[in-house]
């Protein structure tokens, strides 16, 4: 079975369209997403943009600040500070990375947590590991969601999760616990990588690596999450597992593209949408 990001997505995103268009209706404010660019990287670029065009899709306002990639932290932190204070704005993204001359951390620790739609603040993170009420990260709450699509229940099953990012690794895991998985972590460092992903009933793939995992990876009849985005031999876009060779081994896979990426950008309408009411 093919887990399809694309359709769940667009239907995440029609429910929030839904309610935006009943915050119009009421004459109410409009939500409001911030995204700072900082650079000319081109994949960064492709995501703003499809995060803006999701705004536009759901009836968001939205902000684009792009400013080239000698704009200095002091002034990062000025605009952000004056973001953090803008009363019309709900959510401030920071579009990661950002130039080596500035602190990546100290960026995400000087939004404000309630408009941190990334979930990437000290705060929002703590919130997490207790199992609190907080923004959650997007790529994981929308793996989540995909999980659900499908009726998978976590409870009692081991998941694996390949690589340890705050932005993905770290925060998926957390969520897999908090449904009563049990959760590994493995990484760069793991002996016997192939023995750790063979247990998984659900697979996390989230190294960077283009078709990593081929079938001698993965359990029969596992579910597999793809949050790879690379580039294979001929150019074209491809996750960390080797699709062809893992798809007639599998109970549901995600494709690339097509799979969790389009999850993440629905996440961010969604936790927009949450900061808005939070405020
Ligand atoms: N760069 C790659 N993924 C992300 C993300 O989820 N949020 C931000 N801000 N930057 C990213």
């Amino acid at each position: 079975m093919l887990i399809n990001g694309k359709e769940i997505s667009k239907q995440i995103k029609e429910d929030i369209k839904k309610e935006v268009e009943l915050l119009k209706e009421e004459g109410k404010r409009i939500p409001c997403l911030a995204v700072i660019l900082i650079g000319e990287d081109p994949a960064s670029q492709v995501y703003v943009r499809n995060k803006i065009r999701a705004c536009e899709f759901v009836g968001m306002k939205s902000m684009t600040i792009s400013k080239d990639a000698s704009f200095t932290q002091e002034e990062l932190l000025a605009l952000i500070d004056s973001l953090n204070k803008n009363e019309e704005v709900d959510g401030i993204l920071v579009q990661l990375p950002v130039p080596d001359h500035i602190d990546e951390q100290a960026i995400i620790e000087a939004i404000d947590p309630i408009k941190d739609v990334d979930g990437f603040h000290p705060s929002n993170v703590a919130k997490l590991v207790l199992n609190e009420d907080g923004l959650v990260p997007c790529t994981p709450q929308g793996m989540m969601c995909m999980l659900d699509a499908i009726n998978y229940d976590l409870d009692g099953k081991e998941v694996v999760v390949v690589g340890r990012s705050n932005i993905v690794g770290k925060p998926v895991s957390l969520l897999c616990l908090h449904r009563n998985a049990t959760v590994t972590i493995a990484h760069s460092h793991t002996g016997n990588l192939r023995d750790v992903t063979k247990r998984a009933d659900v697979l996390i793939a989230a190294i960077g690596k283009p078709k990593f995992f081929d079938s001698s990876y993965v359990k029969e009849g596992a579910v597999v999450l793809d949050v790879g985005m690379n580039r294979d031999e001929n150019n074209k876009l491809c996750g960390d597992v080797d699709f062809d060779d893992v798809v007639d081994k599998v109970q549901a896979i995600t494709p690339v593209p097509g799979g969790v990426g389009p999850m993440t950008i629905a996440l961010l309408m969604s936790n927009t949408l949450k900061s808005y009411k939070a405020r």
